[in-house]
Parts: structure tokens; C-alpha cells; sequence
């Protein structure tokens, strides 16, 4: 089988990822960590950007990030490390091997997950769909979200720019981001297959809507 993205990719995407947020890339994380509640996992959590923002959240009381990637996963454990409020915790390992044993050490499952970006580079989407299914409680919910062919990064970046270009990472990003963007094997599915392909795993749908990224993601919030 080949892999949509070679491993090498994320670790050198790594320290540019953390260090460069554009507002519209934000402006997502603050909106899906306002959903979250109780013991929450995010699914190819990258650097966690989103886990300050999720900690932050009342209802919320721990974060488990899982992720491949050896840097993503130091930079993930660096970063939360100066959030220290509430209990969290970086698993590096392959979503396509996760389950209940081997990322949730307590009761019955995860209450919340989430999994920003990352679907586009799973090289078994359905596979890796089931297993997080399997890994929330009987209640939980999951809210994916992943970009769709109308994701234009050329039009965002100009925003970005005046918002970043004092930022020493932020050419970098630039160019990783392109080229991120221009693998064709990424899985930049519609809306209608992406619900199709939930549903078969067992999720229901509570909403579904495209009004990040200038209509180029897919965000879903769906229950067990
Ligand atoms: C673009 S980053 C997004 C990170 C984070 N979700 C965010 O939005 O800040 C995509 C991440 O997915 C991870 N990833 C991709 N495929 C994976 C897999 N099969 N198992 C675990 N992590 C994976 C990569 O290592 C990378 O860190």
C-alpha cells in the first residue's frame, strides 16, 4: 500500500505548524474546543494547538492527543506542558492501530473526540473511522473536520501574510503548506461521501456545515 504522505513530512512541518496560526485556522480550534466536554481526544493532534483552548473549557477535565509523528508529538508535549491546569497527556501511535487498551487507561471511553486535518492524510479513512468510534463512550461524540476540494489556500494566504510576515516561521509554513496541499492521493472528499462514510460506521449525525475556511472544510459534529 502506498501512504498518502511520507512520515518525514510532519516532522519537519512540525515547529513551523506550531509557531504560525492564522486567525481563520483559530478561529476553528476555539470553535470545536467550545463543543468539547469531559475526557477528550484529539485524533492526529498534530503540535495541539487546539488544547490550550480546549483546557480552557469548563466543561472539559482532561485532553488526550494521539499522533504518529516523533516531532509533532515532542512539540505537542512541550506545548502542554505550560498548560498544566488540568490533566493531559500525548500518545504517540498510528490512528490505525488505536483502541480502548491502548490510549484510555480509565472506564469506558472517551466522552468527546475531535480530529481537525488530519483525515485528508489517513490512508484508510474508514478503517481509522471505526477505530475511533470503538474508542468513545456509548454516549460520545466526534466532531471531524477536514478540508474538501473547495479549499482555495492561495485565496487564504494573502490574509495570512498581513496578519504573519514578521513571523520567522511563517515562510516556511508557507511552503510546507503548498506542498502539503498539492498531493493529489489526499482524500478531499465531499460532504455527501464523508456522511456516507459515518454513517456506515455507526456515527448519526447531529449537524454538519462548511462555514470555515471560506467553505473549504467539512465539519461534522456526530454522536454515537
Ligand atoms: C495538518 S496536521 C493537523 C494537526 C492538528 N489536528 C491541528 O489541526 O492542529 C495533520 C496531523 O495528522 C497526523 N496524522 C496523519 N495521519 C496519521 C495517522 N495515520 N496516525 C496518526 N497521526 C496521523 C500527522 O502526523 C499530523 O500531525
Amino acid at each position: 500500500m502506498t501512504s498518502v504522505y511520507k512520515k518525514e513530512v510532519w516532522n519537519e512541518y512540525a515547529m513551523n505548524f506550531l509557531a504560525v496560526t492564522p486567525s481563520k485556522m483559530l478561529e476553528l480550534n476555539k470553535a470545536v474546543a467550545s463543543l468539547a466536554y469531559g475526557e477528550v481526544c484529539d485524533f492526529g493532534c498534530g503540535a495541539a494547538k487546539i488544547a490550550p483552548f480546549v483546557l480552557d473549557n469548563a466543561k472539559v477535565t482532561g485532553y488526550t492527543g494521539i499522533d504518529s509523528s516523533t516531532e509533532m508529538v515532542k512539540l505537542a508535549r512541550w506545548h502542554l506542558m505550560h498548560f498544566p491546569e488540568k490533566p493531559s497527556q500525548v500518545i504517540q501511535e498510528y490512528l490505525e492501530v488505536i483502541n480502548k487498551a491502548n490510549i484510555y487507561q480509565k472506564e469506558d471511553g472517551f466522552d468527546f473526540g475531535l480530529s481537525i486535518n488530519s483525515y485528508y492524510a489517513w490512508d484508510q479513512p474508514e478503517a481509522i473511522l471505526t477505530r475511533i468510534y470503538h474508542t468513545l463512550k456509548s454516549n460520545g461524540r466526534f466532531v471531524l473536520v477536514t478540508p474538501n476540494q473547495q479549499l482555495d489556500m492561495e485565496a487564504m494566504l494573502p490574509e495570512a501574510r498581513r496578519e504573519l510576515v514578521a513571523n520567522p516561521y511563517f515562510e516556511g509554513f508557507v511552503d510546507q503548506n503548498r506542498s502539503i496541499s498539492e498531493n493529489n492521493k489526499a482524500h478531499l472528499v465531499d460532504m455527501d461521501m464523508l456522511v456516507e462514510q459515518v454513517r456506515g460506521v455507526g456515527f448519526k449525525i447531529v449537524e454538519v456545515n462548511q462555514q470555515f475556511y471560506d467553505r473549504g472544510l467539512n465539519f461534522l459534529v456526530l454522536s454515537h
